[in-house]
Protein backbone atom coordinates (compact mmCIF):
# COMPACT_ATOMS: atom_id res chain seq x y z
CA UNK A 1 0.00 0.00 0.00
CA UNK A 2 1.67 3.73 -0.71
CA UNK A 3 0.91 6.28 1.22
CA UNK A 4 1.38 10.20 0.72
CA UNK A 5 2.16 12.64 3.23
CA UNK A 6 -0.10 15.46 3.88
CA UNK A 7 2.40 17.74 2.07
CA UNK A 8 2.76 15.50 -0.73
CA UNK A 9 -1.14 15.23 -1.10
CA UNK A 10 -1.98 18.83 -0.67
CA UNK A 11 0.22 19.70 -3.56
CA UNK A 12 -1.08 17.15 -5.91
CA UNK A 13 -2.51 18.78 -8.97
CA UNK A 14 -4.64 21.07 -6.88
CA UNK A 15 -6.31 23.46 -8.42
CA UNK A 16 -4.53 26.55 -8.43
CA UNK A 17 -7.28 28.88 -6.07
CA UNK A 18 -6.63 31.60 -3.42
CA UNK A 19 -8.02 29.02 -0.50
CA UNK A 20 -7.18 31.16 2.37
CA UNK A 21 -9.45 34.22 0.92
CA UNK A 22 -12.59 32.13 -0.44
CA UNK A 23 -15.15 33.04 1.03
CA UNK A 24 -18.98 31.40 1.38
CA UNK A 25 -19.68 31.41 -2.50
CA UNK A 26 -20.17 28.95 -5.74
CA UNK A 27 -16.94 28.01 -7.37
CA UNK A 28 -17.95 26.02 -10.00
CA UNK A 29 -16.03 21.93 -10.24
CA UNK A 30 -15.52 19.79 -12.27
CA UNK A 31 -18.11 16.94 -11.76
CA UNK A 32 -21.04 16.56 -10.08
CA UNK A 33 -23.51 13.31 -8.95
CA UNK A 34 -26.83 12.62 -10.74
CA UNK A 35 -29.40 9.85 -10.45
CA UNK A 36 -33.07 10.39 -11.86
CA UNK A 37 -36.55 8.64 -10.61
CA UNK A 38 -38.46 7.61 -13.13
CA UNK A 39 -41.43 4.87 -12.79
CA UNK A 40 -40.85 4.26 -8.71
CA UNK A 41 -37.12 3.76 -8.62
CA UNK A 42 -33.55 5.66 -9.05
CA UNK A 43 -31.42 5.05 -11.89
CA UNK A 44 -28.21 3.79 -10.96
CA UNK A 45 -26.38 7.56 -11.20
CA UNK A 46 -23.26 9.30 -12.84
CA UNK A 47 -21.33 11.53 -12.48
CA UNK A 48 -21.28 14.43 -15.09
CA UNK A 49 -19.26 17.80 -16.24
CA UNK A 50 -22.49 19.17 -16.93
CA UNK A 51 -23.29 21.49 -14.50
CA UNK A 52 -26.60 22.61 -16.01
CA UNK A 53 -30.28 21.09 -15.59
CA UNK A 54 -32.91 21.65 -18.02
CA UNK A 55 -36.27 21.43 -16.79
CA UNK A 56 -39.92 21.43 -17.94
CA UNK A 57 -41.23 24.63 -17.54
CA UNK A 58 -43.64 23.29 -15.54
CA UNK A 59 -41.76 20.98 -13.12
CA UNK A 60 -42.91 20.74 -9.90
CA UNK A 61 -39.91 22.15 -8.12
CA UNK A 62 -40.52 25.19 -10.08
CA UNK A 63 -44.23 25.10 -9.88
CA UNK A 64 -44.76 24.28 -5.86
CA UNK A 65 -40.85 24.26 -4.76
CA UNK A 66 -40.77 20.36 -3.57
CA UNK A 67 -36.95 20.63 -3.24
CA UNK A 68 -35.04 19.02 -0.37
CA UNK A 69 -30.91 19.42 0.41
CA UNK A 70 -28.12 18.63 2.32
CA UNK A 71 -24.79 20.10 3.82
CA UNK A 72 -21.59 18.77 4.93
CA UNK A 73 -17.86 19.42 4.09
CA UNK A 74 -14.77 17.66 3.17
CA UNK A 75 -11.40 18.32 4.71
CA UNK A 76 -7.76 17.32 4.07
CA UNK A 77 -7.08 15.76 7.68
CA UNK A 78 -3.27 16.44 9.14
CA UNK A 79 -1.89 13.32 7.78
CA UNK A 80 -3.25 14.42 4.03
CA UNK A 81 -6.40 11.96 3.92
CA UNK A 82 -9.56 13.56 2.89
CA UNK A 83 -12.55 12.95 5.12
CA UNK A 84 -16.58 13.74 5.67
CA UNK A 85 -17.87 14.31 8.82
CA UNK A 86 -20.93 12.03 9.73
CA UNK A 87 -22.17 12.11 5.97
CA UNK A 88 -24.73 9.36 7.06
CA UNK A 89 -26.60 11.43 9.45
CA UNK A 90 -27.07 14.10 6.63
CA UNK A 91 -27.98 10.94 4.47
CA UNK A 92 -30.91 10.15 7.18
CA UNK A 93 -32.21 13.55 7.70
CA UNK A 94 -32.36 14.11 3.94
CA UNK A 95 -34.75 10.78 3.85
CA UNK A 96 -36.64 12.40 6.35
CA UNK A 97 -37.24 16.13 4.90
CA UNK A 98 -37.64 13.75 1.22
CA UNK A 99 -40.59 11.79 3.49
CA UNK A 100 -41.79 15.20 4.85
CA UNK A 101 -42.63 16.48 1.63
CA UNK A 102 -43.93 13.66 -0.25
CA UNK A 103 -40.49 12.63 -2.35
CA UNK A 104 -39.40 9.04 -2.96
CA UNK A 105 -36.09 8.53 -0.42
CA UNK A 106 -32.87 8.29 -1.36
CA UNK A 107 -31.09 5.65 0.41
CA UNK A 108 -28.41 6.83 3.36
CA UNK A 109 -26.05 4.02 2.35
CA UNK A 110 -26.42 5.05 -1.84
CA UNK A 111 -26.39 8.41 -0.36
CA UNK A 112 -23.05 7.98 1.18
CA UNK A 113 -21.58 6.04 -1.69
CA UNK A 114 -22.71 9.22 -3.98
CA UNK A 115 -21.27 11.77 -1.43
CA UNK A 116 -17.97 9.69 -1.30
CA UNK A 117 -17.71 8.97 -5.47
CA UNK A 118 -18.22 13.36 -5.89
CA UNK A 119 -15.98 14.43 -3.31
CA UNK A 120 -13.20 11.54 -4.82
CA UNK A 121 -14.16 13.13 -8.48
CA UNK A 122 -13.55 16.55 -7.48
CA UNK A 123 -10.21 15.89 -5.39
CA UNK A 124 -8.14 18.90 -6.52
CA UNK A 125 -10.79 20.93 -4.90
CA UNK A 126 -10.29 20.39 -1.39
CA UNK A 127 -8.70 22.93 0.00
CA UNK A 128 -5.15 21.80 1.56
CA UNK A 129 -5.10 21.09 5.58
CA UNK A 130 -4.75 24.46 6.91
CA UNK A 131 -5.86 26.72 4.75
CA UNK A 132 -8.78 27.18 6.52
CA UNK A 133 -11.31 26.60 3.56
CA UNK A 134 -13.21 23.40 3.39
CA UNK A 135 -15.28 21.52 0.33
CA UNK A 136 -18.46 22.21 0.33
CA UNK A 137 -20.81 19.40 -0.29
CA UNK A 138 -24.31 19.88 -1.31
CA UNK A 139 -26.94 17.38 -1.90
CA UNK A 140 -29.95 18.23 -3.06
CA UNK A 141 -33.35 16.47 -4.82
CA UNK A 142 -36.41 17.84 -6.92
CA UNK A 143 -39.27 17.63 -8.59
CA UNK A 144 -38.39 17.36 -12.05
CA UNK A 145 -41.66 16.46 -13.97
CA UNK A 146 -44.52 18.53 -15.17
CA UNK A 147 -47.27 19.03 -12.14
CA UNK A 148 -50.30 21.92 -12.19
CA UNK A 149 -52.69 20.76 -10.09
CA UNK A 150 -51.18 20.58 -6.24
CA UNK A 151 -49.51 17.16 -5.52
CA UNK A 152 -46.42 16.12 -5.17
CA UNK A 153 -44.50 15.07 -8.85
CA UNK A 154 -44.12 11.50 -9.96
CA UNK A 155 -40.70 12.12 -11.33
CA UNK A 156 -37.13 13.21 -9.28
CA UNK A 157 -33.89 14.09 -9.73
CA UNK A 158 -30.86 13.87 -6.91
CA UNK A 159 -27.81 15.56 -7.60
CA UNK A 160 -24.98 16.29 -5.30
CA UNK A 161 -22.46 19.54 -6.07
CA UNK A 162 -19.68 20.34 -4.49
CA UNK A 163 -17.85 23.83 -4.15
CA UNK A 164 -14.82 25.08 -1.86
CA UNK A 165 -15.90 27.90 0.47
CA UNK A 166 -14.19 29.85 3.49
CA UNK A 167 -16.12 31.19 6.44
CA UNK A 168 -19.93 31.52 6.05
CA UNK A 169 -19.47 34.97 7.81
CA UNK A 170 -16.59 37.54 6.58
CA UNK A 171 -14.31 38.40 9.29
CA UNK A 172 -14.09 34.51 9.98
CA UNK A 173 -13.90 34.37 13.97
CA UNK A 174 -14.71 37.84 14.94
CA UNK A 175 -17.86 37.63 16.74
CA UNK A 176 -21.20 38.62 14.50
CA UNK A 177 -24.25 40.28 15.53
CA UNK A 178 -27.90 39.50 14.85
CA UNK A 179 -30.81 40.78 16.13
CA UNK A 180 -34.35 39.11 16.89
CA UNK A 181 -36.46 38.73 13.99
CA UNK A 182 -39.97 39.93 13.41
CA UNK A 183 -41.00 37.39 11.20
CA UNK A 184 -41.55 33.80 11.22
CA UNK A 185 -39.27 31.12 9.82
CA UNK A 186 -40.93 28.35 10.46
CA UNK A 187 -44.69 27.30 12.12
CA UNK A 188 -45.64 24.78 15.14
CA UNK A 189 -46.34 21.39 12.93
CA UNK A 190 -44.82 22.78 9.64
CA UNK A 191 -41.62 22.22 8.14
CA UNK A 192 -38.95 24.11 10.42
CA UNK A 193 -37.13 20.38 11.70
CA UNK A 194 -36.83 19.69 7.93
CA UNK A 195 -34.11 20.95 4.98
CA UNK A 196 -36.30 22.17 2.71
CA UNK A 197 -35.90 25.35 0.03
CA UNK A 198 -39.05 26.50 1.15
CA UNK A 199 -37.74 27.25 4.35
CA UNK A 200 -35.00 29.42 3.42
CA UNK A 201 -37.31 31.30 0.63
CA UNK A 202 -39.33 32.11 3.37
CA UNK A 203 -36.25 33.64 5.56
CA UNK A 204 -34.70 35.62 2.45
CA UNK A 205 -36.74 38.88 3.01
CA UNK A 206 -35.75 38.95 6.88
CA UNK A 207 -31.99 38.40 6.01
CA UNK A 208 -31.94 41.34 3.39
CA UNK A 209 -33.66 43.61 5.97
CA UNK A 210 -30.99 42.62 8.34
CA UNK A 211 -28.28 43.15 6.30
CA UNK A 212 -29.94 46.56 5.19
CA UNK A 213 -29.69 47.79 8.97
CA UNK A 214 -26.53 46.14 9.55
CA UNK A 215 -26.64 42.87 11.18
CA UNK A 216 -25.42 39.70 9.95
CA UNK A 217 -28.07 37.20 10.55
CA UNK A 218 -31.72 36.84 12.05
CA UNK A 219 -32.69 35.05 14.92
CA UNK A 220 -36.29 33.74 14.85
CA UNK A 221 -38.63 33.38 17.65
CA UNK A 222 -41.17 29.82 18.35
CA UNK A 223 -44.06 31.27 15.93
CA UNK A 224 -46.65 30.22 18.07
CA UNK A 225 -46.06 32.19 21.48
CA UNK A 226 -42.89 34.40 20.29
CA UNK A 227 -40.98 33.86 24.06
CA UNK A 228 -38.84 31.01 22.93
CA UNK A 229 -35.44 31.26 21.13
CA UNK A 230 -35.71 29.21 18.27
CA UNK A 231 -32.55 28.96 15.69
CA UNK A 232 -30.96 31.26 12.97
CA UNK A 233 -31.58 31.39 8.90
CA UNK A 234 -28.40 28.63 8.76
CA UNK A 235 -27.44 27.48 12.02
CA UNK A 236 -28.75 26.49 15.40
CA UNK A 237 -27.70 28.08 18.75
CA UNK A 238 -25.75 27.29 21.60
CA UNK A 239 -25.25 29.52 24.61
CA UNK A 240 -22.77 29.10 27.72
CA UNK A 241 -24.14 29.70 31.33
CA UNK A 242 -21.88 31.58 33.70
CA UNK A 243 -20.91 28.12 35.28
CA UNK A 244 -19.46 27.44 32.34
CA UNK A 245 -22.65 24.43 31.17
CA UNK A 246 -23.23 24.58 27.79
CA UNK A 247 -27.73 24.99 26.59
CA UNK A 248 -28.85 24.50 23.17
CA UNK A 249 -32.60 25.68 22.77
CA UNK A 250 -34.79 22.49 22.52
CA UNK A 251 -37.49 22.46 19.73
CA UNK A 252 -39.67 20.56 17.02
CA UNK A 253 -39.49 23.59 14.46
CA UNK A 254 -36.01 24.15 14.38
CA UNK A 255 -33.57 21.66 12.22
CA UNK A 256 -31.57 18.88 14.04
CA UNK A 257 -28.71 20.02 13.28
CA UNK A 258 -25.42 17.63 13.16
CA UNK A 259 -22.72 19.94 14.40
CA UNK A 260 -25.33 20.72 17.36
CA UNK A 261 -25.94 17.15 18.21
CA UNK A 262 -21.98 16.49 17.78
CA UNK A 263 -20.96 19.42 20.14
CA UNK A 264 -22.97 18.39 22.94
CA UNK A 265 -21.71 15.16 23.10
CA UNK A 266 -17.59 16.91 22.75
CA UNK A 267 -19.15 19.12 25.55
CA UNK A 268 -19.73 16.55 27.54
CA UNK A 269 -17.10 13.30 26.59
CA UNK A 270 -14.29 15.31 25.90
CA UNK A 271 -14.42 18.34 27.73
CA UNK A 272 -16.61 17.28 31.10
CA UNK A 273 -19.09 19.91 30.59
CA UNK A 274 -22.63 20.05 31.14
CA UNK A 275 -24.43 20.06 28.64
CA UNK A 276 -28.38 20.70 27.97
CA UNK A 277 -30.88 20.83 25.34
CA UNK A 278 -34.56 22.43 26.91
CA UNK A 279 -36.41 25.51 25.54
CA UNK A 280 -34.69 28.84 26.12
CA UNK A 281 -36.76 31.78 26.85
CA UNK A 282 -35.80 34.86 24.91
CA UNK A 283 -36.35 37.26 28.37
CA UNK A 284 -33.19 35.22 29.94
CA UNK A 285 -30.59 35.24 26.96
CA UNK A 286 -28.99 37.94 29.35
CA UNK A 287 -27.86 35.35 31.73
CA UNK A 288 -25.67 33.42 29.44
CA UNK A 289 -22.03 34.42 29.30
CA UNK A 290 -21.08 33.15 25.40
CA UNK A 291 -23.19 32.74 22.21
CA UNK A 292 -22.47 31.26 19.50
CA UNK A 293 -24.31 29.80 16.06
CA UNK A 294 -23.63 25.91 15.16
CA UNK A 295 -24.13 24.12 11.71
CA UNK A 296 -21.66 22.99 9.03
CA UNK A 297 -21.23 26.56 7.14
CA UNK A 298 -21.19 28.55 10.27
CA UNK A 299 -18.90 26.18 12.24
CA UNK A 300 -19.16 27.55 15.57
CA UNK A 301 -19.36 31.40 15.04
CA UNK A 302 -19.06 33.11 18.24
CA UNK A 303 -22.35 36.26 18.31
CA UNK A 304 -21.21 38.76 20.16
CA UNK A 305 -24.10 40.61 20.51
CA UNK A 306 -28.02 40.03 20.10
CA UNK A 307 -30.24 42.86 19.53
CA UNK A 308 -33.77 42.17 20.46
CA UNK A 309 -35.42 45.76 19.56
CA UNK A 310 -34.07 47.99 21.80
CA UNK A 311 -32.80 45.68 24.01
CA UNK A 312 -28.81 44.47 23.55
CA UNK A 313 -27.35 41.75 24.88
CA UNK A 314 -23.66 41.77 24.74
CA UNK A 315 -21.79 38.49 25.09
CA UNK A 316 -17.84 39.84 24.08
CA UNK A 317 -15.89 41.18 21.11
CA UNK A 318 -13.82 37.52 20.94
CA UNK A 319 -15.03 34.05 20.70
CA UNK A 320 -15.65 32.73 24.80
CA UNK A 321 -13.13 30.66 26.08
CA UNK A 322 -15.35 28.00 26.67
CA UNK A 323 -16.86 27.99 22.63
CA UNK A 324 -13.06 28.30 21.97
CA UNK A 325 -12.57 25.21 23.25
CA UNK A 326 -15.52 23.28 21.77
CA UNK A 327 -14.34 24.84 18.24
CA UNK A 328 -10.98 23.31 18.64
CA UNK A 329 -12.17 20.02 19.79
CA UNK A 330 -15.01 19.57 16.67
CA UNK A 331 -12.57 21.02 13.96
CA UNK A 332 -9.43 19.08 15.58
CA UNK A 333 -11.53 16.13 15.46
CA UNK A 334 -12.72 16.86 11.96
CA UNK A 335 -8.67 17.69 10.39
CA UNK A 336 -7.94 14.56 12.22
CA UNK A 337 -5.54 16.07 15.10
CA UNK A 338 -8.25 14.85 17.52
CA UNK A 339 -8.99 11.03 17.97
CA UNK A 340 -13.19 11.22 16.79
CA UNK A 341 -15.29 9.05 18.14
CA UNK A 342 -16.18 5.85 16.58
CA UNK A 343 -18.09 6.66 13.25
CA UNK A 344 -17.83 10.31 12.75
CA UNK A 345 -15.00 10.04 9.93
CA UNK A 346 -15.67 9.25 6.57
CA UNK A 347 -12.69 8.39 4.56
CA UNK A 348 -12.66 8.95 0.79
N1 LIG B 1 -30.28 25.23 11.03
C1 LIG B 1 -30.45 25.60 9.75
C2 LIG B 1 -31.65 26.40 9.42
C3 LIG B 1 -29.51 25.24 8.79
O1 LIG B 1 -29.65 25.60 7.52
C4 LIG B 1 -28.38 24.48 9.18
C5 LIG B 1 -27.40 24.05 8.18
O2 LIG B 1 -27.36 22.94 7.77
C6 LIG B 1 -28.24 24.13 10.52
C7 LIG B 1 -29.21 24.53 11.41
C8 LIG B 1 -27.07 23.35 10.98
O3 LIG B 1 -27.20 22.00 10.69
P1 LIG B 1 -25.90 21.08 10.48
O4 LIG B 1 -25.10 21.23 11.71
O5 LIG B 1 -26.47 19.73 10.32
O6 LIG B 1 -25.22 21.61 9.28
C1 LIG C 1 -25.23 24.31 6.03
O1 LIG C 1 -24.65 24.70 7.04
O2 LIG C 1 -24.89 23.29 5.42
C2 LIG C 1 -26.38 25.01 5.49
O3 LIG C 1 -27.11 24.44 4.73
C3 LIG C 1 -26.61 26.40 5.86
C4 LIG C 1 -26.78 27.28 4.67
C5 LIG C 1 -27.31 28.56 5.18
C6 LIG C 1 -25.51 27.48 3.92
Amino acid sequence: MWFYTGEERNSMEKKNIDWANLGFGYLQTDYRFVSNYKNGAWDEGTLTTDANIVLNECAGVLQYAQTVFEGLKAYTTKDGKIVTFRPDLNGERLEQSAARLEMPIYPKDKFVEAVKKTVKANEAFVPPYGSGATLYIRPYMFGSNPVIGVKPADEYQFRILTTPVGPYFKGGAKPITIRVSDFDRAAPHGTGHIKAGLNYAMSLHAIVDAHKQGYDENVYLDAATRTRIEETGGANLLFITKDGKVVTPKSDSILPSITRRSLIQVAKEYLGLEAEERPVYLDEIGEFAECGLCGTAAVISPVGKIVDHGREICYGTEMGPITRKLYDTLTGIQMGTIKAPEGWICEI
